[in-house]
């Protein structure tokens, strides 16, 4: 795999980052997105009867089927899995428990597809099957041995995974660009993020930036222990490519000036952000 290391600093105080030379993807080096056909019949149902019938989620199900959406370059000993609505395997026992007798079948099926997605990265680590359970922050909570991170956007979900000795943390944050409302980026960017998106600002751009913070609180809120807002990292853009930095002390390791190692990926109107942490 080839990877370009992370494209430079933000401001002067860059011998303060902690990880000046991980690797991240410029968007659009990444090989097509589209490396497989959809099922016929996912193509037959969506021109046939059904077609009024299908919410825009449901659509995006169909269109999408079996095909690898996100081919993205991720760092070494990260495997990631997505799993189609349709296409999740049922919850174990303990997840049931999670969800509460109330949860609407959109709920169950985002926990479903989710969890599916991270028992088959488990697999890939050569973990065994196991509950998935929540922590006191929605995280997920990953089996011994292994870090990870998990979304759920547009009828699919998404889950990254690693192994604890290399990774300390993983975020991933899927969004459609149909996530973004006038006024989003007045409530996730701040001073010279927020002049970078520009007035208007394009609708992709916020929801890039969302996707990337959300990524970024995903992975280092399990690690601080702690809810932090969009104000505690600063995202810009360095040749093109995202690079996110703490504006804040979350704890004693992760201060001001870290750089958090992010990687994204447009696939239509899916954006796709990965943090990856590494282990000390
Ligand atoms: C929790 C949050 C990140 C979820 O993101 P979302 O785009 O709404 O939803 P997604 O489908 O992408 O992700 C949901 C998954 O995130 C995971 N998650 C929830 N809280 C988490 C946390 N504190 N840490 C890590 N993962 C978490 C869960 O696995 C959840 O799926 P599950 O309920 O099926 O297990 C978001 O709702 C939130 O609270 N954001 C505010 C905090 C923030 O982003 N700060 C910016 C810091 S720069």
């Amino acid at each position: 795999m080839d990877v370009e290391p992370l494209c430079g600093s933000l401001d002067a105080s860059a011998e303060a980052m902690r990880f000046p030379s991980l690797p991240t993807v410029h968007p659009g080096a990444e090989r097509p997105p589209w490396t497989r056909h959809a099922r016929p019949c996912a193509a037959q149902a969506k021109s046939g009867p059904f077609r009024r019938m299908l919410t825009q989620r449901d659509r995006l199900a169909l269109q999408y089927g079996d095909l690898v959406l996100f081919d993205i370059a991720l760092p070494q000993g990260v495997v990631l899995e997505e799993v189609p609505a349709g296409d999740e395997a049922p919850l174990l026992p303990e997840e049931e428990a999670l969800l509460g007798l109330r949860a609407v079948d959109r709920r169950r099926t985002d926990v479903a597809v989710g969890r599916t997605a991270a028992r088959r990265a488990l697999s890939k680590l050569g973990l065994p099957k196991t509950p998935i359970g929540r922590g006191a922050l929605g995280e997920p909570l990953w089996p011994a041995g292994a870090v990870g991170s998990i979304t759920h956007a547009a009828g699919i979900g998404l889950a990254a995974a690693a192994l604890d000795d290399r990774f300390a943390g993983i975020g991933l944050d899927l969004e459609h660009a149909d996530r973004y409302f006038a006024g989003l980026e007045d409530e996730i960017s701040f001073g010279a993020e927020r002049d970078e998106l520009g007035t208007p600002p394009d609708g992709r751009d916020v929801v890039e930036l969302f996707a990337v913070k959300e990524a970024t609180y995903k992975a280092l809120s399990p690690l601080v222990g702690r809810y932090f807002g969009f104000e505690a990292a600063q995202v810009r853009r360095v040749d093109g490519a995202p690079t996110v930095m703490l504006r804040e002390d979350l704890d004693d390791s992760y201060v001001t000036g870290t750089v958090v190692p992010v990687t994204i990926q447009w696939s239509g109107d899916l954006v796709l952000a990965v943090v990856a942490i590494p282990a000390d």
